[in-house]
């Protein structure tokens, strides 16, 4: 693109902005303030990554956020096109890759589709036509169930598996010792090719588990024959062959972060996804790098965890490396994937406002940014965001219920996301919405708060319900034998006696994680009490390695020295069980009186055999230790 062309679309897009804002709702007597401005973006890749595989987004829907993100002044979509659920781009040598690997079965109801040659033309087309370029992404060697379904011969085992309906990392992986498969992707890539000019790839390389590549005898003559050392190589092998061929096509490839494991290709450009470490190992080893971290740029994460602030503060320069290191940065892409993004307003609410934040970052890459200051000009792109049929999201988290241990009662506090906010609650028997203030004075009783935020008179954010069961252990200290995970740690050491339950989100501040351990941990009562039952609340979701545990022992005791067991609990689930489960294990016991309790897990130490990612460590969830 000849540079004076860009200046003078960009300029226009300036300039388009500065009418939007200045002449809302009208089509005629425009204004301009006077002014001038001088202005070039810092990165050369301005980047946003769709998801159309988890869920299918129409023509139309990409269209419009082509346009989106060329008045932000984005200059990649980065388009990922292929999945475990879905193959979604259609190959002329390779039919049954949309008659079979588009589609999958979705609670007894077919899910799917593809975009034509035509289709993807037209896109890519339209997309010059706002200077933006498209990167394909064609995953290799995981994330690639849905070409195994269509032919099964890809894979180590070469049996005959579906498309994948659920969400996860899979096992079935593209053999790497089976000459065909390399033909198979080399056919698949000039027919790529064909469609996207644009001089880069995107292979993907992420998440690809090594079960079958351990146990396949291709796989293993193929690491004897090249002296590699270990199945990390072979990836190494494999994209390196992939980055071989397309060089020969004059392309270049780019790749998550775990084509650094066993050594990267010369010319391959890194996307650093899980933290910066891999893009600044990529940089230094000279590399061009695109960053993308899960802590600011997915997109897909609710806004509690990357709120509209954490994405403003997104610095895609990390200090560790020197200038000339720096430079190899070429920018960034906020990524969003779409497991749980179902339709165009989902995907709107989740990528609006954040999409603004991640174009000025990638744009003007500021040292010091001011927040505020962006958030008031912010609030001038709605109207035009309306106008341009963005159903948008919230910028921050509206409400945070707290609860706080104070004169051995727990007292419950909201706190608002941000000041322009007004909360209001439902209590118990109360009907009607009560305005919720500093002072405002929480019951301690069972039941579920009610909360709900509102902006400028209107509703802020969805309801938020939040379950709280009141028991002889609130407020009560825990004492940990063995250690909860930094990663989930709820309530920290309140959080088993904090009366606040957990709901099916894992993810809602009320489950508190144990990794790779089982639970020993046990409750002071402060004095002897009489007990009948203990109850505690697991949850359960295999996809991300959550199991219930195996057993629970629990043990009350008066002096802390003499201990007196109970029943032992069993879980009455499956570990195979599907989707988001929350478990009782209740036992009784009705003639004790005891301070102590005591509770031991017993759990599934290893992630079993059919689960699709075999060999990995497990977790525990649990939010409650229930007394009464
Ligand atoms: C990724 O999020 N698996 C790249
Ligand atoms: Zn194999």
């Amino acid at each position: 693109m000849p540079l004076k062309k860009l200046v003078f679309f960009y300029a226009s897009q300036t300039i388009s902005q500065l009418l939007n804002h200045n002449n809302l709702n009208k089509s005629q007597n425009l204004k301009l303030p006077s002014l001038e401005i001088t202005d070039w973006s810092k990165f050369k890749h301005r980047g946003m990554l769709l998801d159309c595989c988890r869920h299918f987004f129409s023509v139309a829907t990409i269209k419009k956020y082509l346009r989106l993100m060329s008045y932000y002044k984005m200059n990649i979509l980065h388009w990922h096109l292929t999945e475990d659920q879905g193959w979604r781009i259609a190959i002329d040598k390779y039919p049954n890759l949309i008659t079979k690997g588009a589609y999958r079965n979705d609670n007894n109801k077919t899910y799917g589709g593809y975009y034509s040659k035509s289709e993807m033309k037209e896109i890519v087309k339209y997309a010059k036509s706002l200077k933006i370029n498209i990167i394909p992404e064609i995953e290799m060697p995981g994330h690639s169930q849905a070409a195994i379904a269509a032919y099964p011969h890809l894979s180590c085992t070469g049996k005959a598996y579906e498309v994948a309906n659920d969400w996860g990392v899979f096992k079935e992986i593209y053999c790497a010792g089976n000459d065909s498969v390399f033909t198979f992707l080399e056919s698949v890539l000039n027919e790529v090719i064909e469609i996207f000019p644009y001089e880069y790839i995107h292979i993907g390389g992420d998440e690809a588990p090594k079960y079958r590549w351990e146990n396949c005898k291709k796989c293993q003559k193929r690491i004897a024959e090249n002296n590699l050392r270990d199945e990390h190589e072979l990836q190494s092998y494999f994209i390196k062959r992939i980055s071989e061929f397309l060089k020969s096509k004059g392309k270049s490839i780019i790749g998550w972060d775990e084509i650094l494991e066993g050594g990267l290709a010369k010319n391959a450009i890194v996307q650093s996804w899980r933290g910066t470490k891999g893009g600044i190992e990529a940089a230094r080893s000279g590399n061009k790098v695109i960053m993308s971290p899960t802590s600011h740029a997915y997109f897909d994460y609710g806004i509690k965890t990357t709120n509209l602030e954490k994405v403003y503060s997104f610095k895609p320069l990390p200090s560790e490396l020197s200038n000339d290191e720096r430079k190899l940065i070429i920018g960034g892409e906020c990524n969003v994937w779409t497991e749980h993004i179902y339709n165009e307003e989902e995907l709107d609410s989740k990528v609006f406002p954040r999409l603004l934040a991640m174009a000025e970052v990638l744009w003007t890459n500021k040292n010091e940014s001011d927040f505020d200051d962006f958030k008031k000009r912010l609030q001038y792109h709605y109207p035009i965001l309306k106008i341009k049929g963005v159903d948008y999201g919230i910028e921050v988290l509206p409400c945070k219920i707290d609860v706080e241990l104070k004169n051995k009662k727990l007292n419950i506090k909201l706190v608002k996301g941000s000041n322009d906010l007004e909360l209001k609650y439902k209590w118990r028997n109360i009907t009607n919405y009560i305005k919720y203030s500093e002072n405002s004075l929480i019951e301690n009783n069972s039941g579920d708060l009610i909360v709900q935020a509102f902006k400028a008179g209107k509703t802020y954010g969805d309801t938020i319900s939040q379950p709280f069961k009141f028991h002889k252990a609130v407020a009560k200290t825990t004492y940990y034998n063995k250690e909860y995970s930094p990663s989930y740690p709820a309530n920290n050491e309140t959080s088993l006696t904090d009366a606040k339950l957990g709901t099916l989100e894992f993810r809602d501040g009320n489950w508190q994680g144990f990794w790779d351990t089982n639970i020993d941990c046990t409750i002071d009562l402060k004095e002897i009490t009489k007990i009948e039952k203990i109850k505690t609340r697991f949850y359960q979701y295999n996809n991300s390695w959550i199991f219930f545990p195996k057993t629970i022992n629990y043990k009350t005791s008066v002096d802390s020295l003499n201990w007196t067991k109970w029943n032992e609990v069993s879980n009455k689930q499956q570990p195979k069980d599907r989707g988001k489960i929350i478990q009782e294990f209740i036992s009784k016991n009705s003639k004790t009186k005891a301070r102590y309790i005591n509770i031991q897990t017993h759990r599934l130490e290893k992630v079993p055999n059919w689960h699709e990612a075999a060999g990995s460590k497990t977790w525990l969830f649990l939010d409650e230790i229930i007394v009464e």
